[in-house]
């Protein structure tokens, strides 16, 4: 017995390296079986909503688009014509008014005589804004992620006559791409990309039918830009909204339509977008207000990219000379030093 048991005592004993790595390596197993569930569940969800926004995307977006278009055609005060009947009323219309460049748009436009429809989640502070303007302003609270607030949104501007839209409601998800929430960055992508898109459509069909009118889809100076390290995704949504408005100028601009579309590309503006995106500025930002002014005179001289400051303008226009994968290096150092 004797002999077993030190047999046995020596088995184990030589055995034991192997089996701690044994146990290590389970542990290893169960970590990543654990890792392997998350992610299904994630795409699980992300499927659901993936198909439901495209079935809602596809068809009710598109519905209640031609809806409001056929509706609009017999109850708006304009005619296919373009003639505006007497007494009617153009409003501007803005996205994400309750904060930084979209209330500052709404103060302009509003001193300029315009009525104004504004458009953010949080309506008390669509509500104060109204109150500090004193003019007429029509408040169409919606989360323009979630697509039957957007829908919602483009059945309710139906019978309004729109002469301004300010297609600016966005925000920013910052960090390296690997850890990055996704979800949060899907949200991103629906409301810095598709509901832009969406009421970009939307908006223009109406311009077009009702003869004439001016859009802003504020992009960024990112959307400028080959790439933007640990910003991937934002950038990402402000390259397709730049790329957008330049390709759909450019077929305006063909087909002599009397509708204006350009896009805002500023850099760095003092705003809740830094909060929001738990960032801090690498470079000096410029004013809500300049920008706001310097893009209002562009948008007379019909400029299609307009970039606020002689800075980033010289920046951009620098970023054209230098190899693309420079750039890229340059720009993820910089946005490396905005990451707390
Ligand atoms: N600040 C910058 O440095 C900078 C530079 C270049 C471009 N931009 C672009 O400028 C635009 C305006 O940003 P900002 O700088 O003025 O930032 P901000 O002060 O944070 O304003 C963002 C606006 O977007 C609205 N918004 C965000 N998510 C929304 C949602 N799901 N549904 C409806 N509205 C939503 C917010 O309203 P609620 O929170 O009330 O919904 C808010 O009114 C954005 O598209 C941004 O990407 C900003």
């Amino acid at each position: 017995m004797d002999l077993v048991n030190r047999t046995n005592t020596g088995i184990m004993e030589k055995a034991a390296p192997y089996l701690d790595q044994l146990k290590a390596g389970r542990r290893k197993l169960e970590e990543s079986a654990r890792r392997t569930v998350r992610p299904r569940e994630m795409w699980q969800k992300i499927g659901e909503s993936a198909r439901s926004a495209a079935k809602i995307c596809a068809k009710s977006a598109e519905n209640a688009v031609q809806d409001a278009l056929e509706k609009v055609t017999g109850i708006d005060a304009a005619g296919k014509d373009g003639k505006k009947s007497p007494g009617s009323r153009s409003y501007a219309l803005i996205t994400g008014a309750s904060s930084g460049i979209g209330m500052e748009f709404a103060r302009r436009l509003s001193l300029e005589g315009y009525p104004l429809i504004l458009v953010a989640r949080r309506r008390d502070r669509l509500e104060a804004l109204r109150t500090e303007l004193g003019t007429e302003c029509l408040l169409l609270p919606a989360d323009l992620q979630r697509r039957e607030d957007l829908i919602r949104l483009c059945e309710d501007l139906v019978g309004r006559r729109i002469e301004i839209f300010i297609n600016n409601a966005g925000f920013g998800v910052a960090g390296p791409f690997l850890g990055t929430e996704l979800m949060r960055e899907i949200g991103m992508v629906d409301v810095n990309v598709t509901a832009q898109h969406v009421l970009l459509k939307y908006v223009l069909h109406r311009m077009q039918a009702e003869g004439g009118g001016s859009i802003l889809n504020v992009a960024s100076a990112a959307g400028l830009l080959p790439g933007g390290p640990y910003m991937s995704g934002y950038y990402a949504t402000k390259a397709y909204i730049a790329s957008l408005t330049r390709g759909v100028a450019e077929e305006l601009r063909e087909e002599k339509s009397p509708v204006y579309v350009g896009c805002l590309c500023p850099g760095p503006v003092d705003t809740e977008f830094n909060a929001v995106a738990d960032v801090s500025f690498a470079l000096p930002g410029i004013s809500a207000e300049y920008c706001v002014d310097y893009a209002l005179r562009m948008m007379e001289k019909k400029r299609t990219v307009i970039i606020p400051g002689w800075q980033m303008q010289l920046a951009v226009l620098g970023g054209r000379f230098l190899p693309d994968a420079l750039t890229v290096r340059l720009t993820g150092a910089q946005q490396k030093k905005k990451l707390g």
